[in-house]
């Protein structure tokens, strides 16, 4: 159930009888030559929508503005501050909380976005809050490896391309057929979370938008067995989690 799809009536009879809700996050940046600037977004929204519809929960609209400063010179790319991103989930959670809702579910699908989501755990009494990003759920992540090893990467990844090339657009280009440099594992590991480097520098190491991800191995089929992993990990956890954080 979307919640900007709904009428004001149904989210009421939908709290009479639950109080939680899922909240996607994503980015609006660059995804290398054949990846969608949308490409977070959509991940955590279309994932989020059809793991709702197995859990009969509500999907509000994407946070869909968050930082990549690394990212900003790229064209299309619309970065906000991270103090911003986090103001506007937290009253987002708040105006929410009026109406009665206490359980806040944030799929994630940027890197940047994790630290910010995660201090409304502590900051918001009276609310349980769960940030999980779609790739990390071991059957996911098990996907990932399988089939790109560590030509998965930082951005631009092949699986995150492949979902959107299965649920929204694919896109073709020569510049992608080369294999982008490959990170060193001590890049990865000081990079986690999207921890880049200045706008210009980071346009200047990594020129066509990709951080050690081969995206041209993605494919629709790809995206399919990913998309369903994730929507079938998702619906699992957010039922766990509204169970563990109390009747509604
Ligand atoms: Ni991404």
């Amino acid at each position: 159930m979307m919640l900007s799809c709904s009428t004001w009536y149904e989210i009421s009879e939908y709290l009479e009888q639950f109080d939680g809700v899922i909240i996607p996050a994503g980015s609006t940046e660059q995804h290398g030559p054949i990846g969608l600037i949308g490409t977070d977004a959509i991940c955590a929204e279309t994932i989020s929508e059809r793991a709702a519809e197995r859990a009969h929960a509500l999907v509000a609209p994407c946070l869909a503005f968050s930082p990549a400063p690394f990212n900003a010179l790229f064209p299309g790319t619309i970065s906000v501050t991270e103090s911003l991103f986090a103001r506007l989930a937290r009253e987002v959670v708040s105006a929410l909380m009026v109406q009665g809702f206490r359980k806040f579910y944030f799929l994630n699908g940027h890197g940047a976005n994790i630290a910010p989501l995660n201090s409304l755990k502590t900051e918001i009494a009276d609310a349980s809050v769960r940030v999980q990003s779609w790739w990390d759920f071991p059957q996911v992540s098990e996907l990932r490896s399988r089939h790109f090893g560590d030509w998965e990467g930082m951005h631009a990844t092949p699986s995150e391309i492949s979902i959107t090339q299965f649920t929204t657009r694919f896109v073709e280009s020569p510049l992608a057929l080369e294999p982008p440099e490959k990170l060193s594992p001590e890049f990865l590991r000081k990079h986690a979370g999207d921890r880049h480097g200045p706008a210009e520098e980071h346009m200047r190491r990594f020129p066509d938008g990709r951080v050690g991800s081969h995206s041209a191995l993605a494919s629709s089929e790809r995206g399919k067995e990913l998309f369903e992993a994730a929507v079938a990990a998702v619906s699992e956890d957010y039922l766990t989690f509204v169970k563990a954080s109390g009747e509604s």
